[in-house]
């Protein structure tokens, strides 16, 4: 449930070990959530988290993590009935898992493609869906998918995972259309370049921003039940040009 405030009791974090995941979850504790579901890969990792959130948190919260990987088969469902057996309502669901890759060999490498499709785009549409369609015979919830910049325009540089982020983003947002009324919102948040782990061996691109900031950002939008939201507010309109460029000018853009 959700307090008056829109703060969450009870929040589900995939992608358990993410930078992005982390902050939200520490910005929620800090607020009053008081229980999470880390679900993740890395279970060291993700005690870490855990104990990073209960730090955060004012009162007590618990932290529980459970074993999610979403290139197992079935992962969206194992991880829909670990939700529920770990937490009396799902409430807030924030999916931060997300692939890179490395875009010159992939595109070599027809399995290696697959992945960075998969992982970025179908196992999660299919587990945001499962988390849906659960929220909605709840008759409440609030979900947040962790897009990004990427997928505004697919650029040359970053295709394989553009693309998938430009599908998981279109499915998001229609996915919040097809909610409407339902008491069940979706925000996809576009991140610009953001410093974690997953960028730590890349140099920082213009408009740069942090985990915390995205966290930030994240919490006014859902606050607001906004459907999306750019991190910073001024990679959006970089994107928004960028988008509408004729074919010819955005191939000699440089990145
Ligand atoms: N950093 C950026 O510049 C940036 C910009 C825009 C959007 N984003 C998006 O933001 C989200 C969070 O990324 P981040 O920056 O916080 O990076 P991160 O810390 O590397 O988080 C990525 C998460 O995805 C998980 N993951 C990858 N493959 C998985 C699989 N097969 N099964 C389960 N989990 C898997 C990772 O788990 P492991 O720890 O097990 O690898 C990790 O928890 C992602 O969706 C990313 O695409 C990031």
């Amino acid at each position: 449930m959700f307090d008056a405030f829109r703060t969450p009791d009870n929040v589900l974090v995939v992608g358990g070990s993410s930078d992005i995941g982390l902050e939200i979850a520490k910005a929620l504790a800090k607020r009053g959530s008081s229980n999470f579901l880390l679900a993740g890969r890395n279970i060291d990792q993700m005690a870490s988290c855990a104990n990073d959130i209960s730090s955060s948190s004012k009162s007590r919260c618990q932290v529980a993590v459970v074993h999610y990987d979403a290139s197992h088969e079935n992962s969206h469902g194992h991880l829909l009935a670990a939700a529920k057996d770990e937490l009396k309502t799902l409430d807030y669901a924030i999916f931060a898992v997300g692939l890179l890759g490395d875009q010159l060999n992939d595109e070599k490498d027809p399995a290696k493609t697959k992945e960075i499709l998969d992982i970025n785009f179908t196992t999660q549409a299919m587990a945001i869906l499962e988390v849906a369609n659960y929220m909605k015979e709840q008759g409440f919830g609030h979900i947040v998918v962790i897009s990004s910049v990427a997928g505004v325009r697919v650029r040359r540089s970053n295709f394989i995972y553009g693309a998938a982020k430009a599908g998981l983003d279109g499915f998001s947002m229609a996915l919040g259309d097809a909610l409407a009324g339902s008491g069940v919102g979706v925000t996809v948040v576009r991140p610009g370049f953001v410093k974690t782990k997953m960028t730590a061996h890349l140099s920082a691109a213009p408009l740069s921003t942090n985990a915390e900031a995205v966290a930030k950002a994240t919490l006014k939008a859902t606050d607001a039940e906004k459907s999306s939201v750019y991190v910073p507010f001024a990679i959006g309109i970089v994107a928004g040009i960028y988008r509408h460029l004729p074919r010819k000018i955005a191939r000699r853009v440089p990145f």
